[in-house]
C-alpha cells in the first residue's frame, strides 16, 4: 500500500510537469483530489477497511501526499499567473518576406545595355547638367537653329542646362577617345514638355554611337533591327522613314508595326498602324569636325532610343506617368 502512495507521488509529478495551463492543472487536481474518484480521495476513503496499524501508517503517508499535492498545485497555479501571456512559439510560420524587384525601366535598360554589349559596344557616362556647347552647338545645332525650339529646356544658368537628350555624350566621348568608337550611354534627359500620357519632363534615353572607317547605313539598319527584335517578344515589321536631326545626315525615324492591330490601325497606334520607337542617322560631318575627327575618312552612325517608349510598347502601358508614381499595384506587375 505504501508503494502505491509512492507511485501516486511520481505520477502526480509527471502530470504536473505536463500541465501547461489552468485547465490542465484543474484536471490534475480532479484526478488526484477530486471528491468523487480522485486517487488520493479513494485511498483516504479506503482507510476504514484496514487494520489499525496499516490505517495509521497509510493514513499519515496519504495525508502527507495530499498536503504536498495541494501545495504544489497552488504553486503551479501561481506560476501560471506570473508567466507572460504570450510565449515565443517557434513552430509558427514566420511573417512573409516580400521580395522586391527591379523597376520596369531598369529592367529595359539592363536588357538593352546587355544587347549592345554583346555586339561590341562599350558603356560610357555623361553628366545630366550640360553646357549649351555639348547639348546643341557641337551637335551642329547653333543658337538660331529651329530644332532648338523643340528642346527648349531647363536652364540653370546662362549656357548651362539639364540635357535634353543623351547625344551630348557622343561629343564628350569623341573628344577623349580616338576612332574606332562603339559606345552606348543611358540616362535621364529633361524637356520642358507639358505632361500627358506620352510626355513627362524627365525621361530616359539610350544613345548609341559607332564611328569607324566604312560604317554605313546598312550597319545602322542591321544593328537597330536586331536590337528591336531582341527587345520585343512579339513579331512585327520594322520601318525606317526619313526624318531630320541636325547632327545626323541622313536621319531616320524607326517604327515598328503596331502589335495590337498588326498594322491595321487602332487607337493605340493613332490609326497609323505603326509605333515610333527611336531616332537615328549617319553622323553629320560637321559633328566629326567639331571633335577634330577626320571627317573625310570616317563615317559613323548614331541612334537615340526612348527607354519609356520601349517599355510602354513592350508591356502595353498606356500612360508614361505610371512609371514615376511608384504605385506598387503597378510596379508589382513586372
Ligand atoms: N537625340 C535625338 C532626340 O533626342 C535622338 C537621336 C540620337 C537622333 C542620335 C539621331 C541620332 O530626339
Amino acid at each position: 500500500m505504501s508503494n502505491k502512495i509512492e507511485e501516486l507521488r511520481l505520477e502526480f509529478e509527471k502530470a504536473l510537469t505536463e500541465a501547461k495551463d489552468r485547465a490542465a492543472l484543474e484536471s490534475v487536481r480532479v484526478r488526484f483530489l477530486g471528491r468523487k474518484s480522485g486517487f488520493l480521495t479513494e485511498i483516504l476513503r479506503g482507510l476504514k477497511d484496514l487494520n489499525p496499524e496499516e490505517r495509521r501508517l497509510i493514513g499519515a503517508a496519504a495525508n502527507r501526499l495530499k498536503g504536498e499535492v495541494e501545495a504544489r498545485l497552488a504553486e503551479a497555479e501561481k506560476g501560471l499567473q506570473e508567466k507572460p501571456r504570450t510565449t515565443l512559439d517557434l513552430t509558427l510560420p514566420g511573417p512573409e518576406i516580400k521580395i522586391g524587384h527591379l523597376h520596369p525601366l531598369t529592367q529595359i535598360i539592363r536588357e538593352s545595355v546587355g544587347f549592345f554589349e554583346k555586339i561590341g559596344f562599350q558603356v560610357r557616362e555623361g553628366p545630366e547638367i550640360e553646357t549649351e556647347w555639348y547639348n546643341f552647338d557641337a551637335l551642329n545645332t547653333p543658337a538660331d537653329h529651329p530644332a532648338r525650339d523643340m528642346q527648349d529646356t531647363f536652364y540653370l544658368a546662362p549656357g548651362v542646362l539639364l540635357r535634353s537628350h543623351t547625344s551630348p555624350v557622343q561629343i564628350r566621348v569623341m573628344e577623349k577617345e580616338k576612332p574606332p568608337v562603339r559606345i552606348i550611354t543611358v540616362g535621364r534627359c529633361y524637356r520642358r514638355d507639358a505632361q500627358d500620357a506620352s510626355h513627362f519632363p524627365v525621361f530616359h534615353q539610350l544613345e548609341g554611337l559607332m564611328v569607324e572607317k566604312g560604317t554605313h547605313f546598312t550597319h545602322l539598319k542591321g544593328i537597330l533591327t536586331a536590337f528591336l527584335e531582341y527587345v520585343f517578344p512579339f513579331s512585327f515589321k520594322t520601318r525606317f522613314t526619313p526624318s531630320f536631326f541636325p547632327f545626323t545626315e541622313p536621319s531616320a525615324e524607326v517604327s515598328i508595326s503596331c502589335p495590337v492591330c498588326q498594322a491595321k490601325g487602332c487607337a493605340s497606334c493613332g490609326h497609323s498602324g505603326f509605333l515610333e520607337i527611336l531616332g537615328c542617322g549617319m553622323v553629320h560631318p560637321n559633328v566629326l569636325r567639331n571633335v577634330g575627327y577626320k571627317s573625310k575618312e570616317l563615317t559613323g552612325l548614331a541612334f537615340g532610343v526612348g527607354i519609356e517608349r520601349i517599355a510602354m510598347v513592350k508591356y502595353g502601358i498606356p500612360d508614361i506617368r505610371l512609371f514615376y508614381e511608384n504605385d506598387v499595384r503597378f510596379l508589382h506587375q513586372f
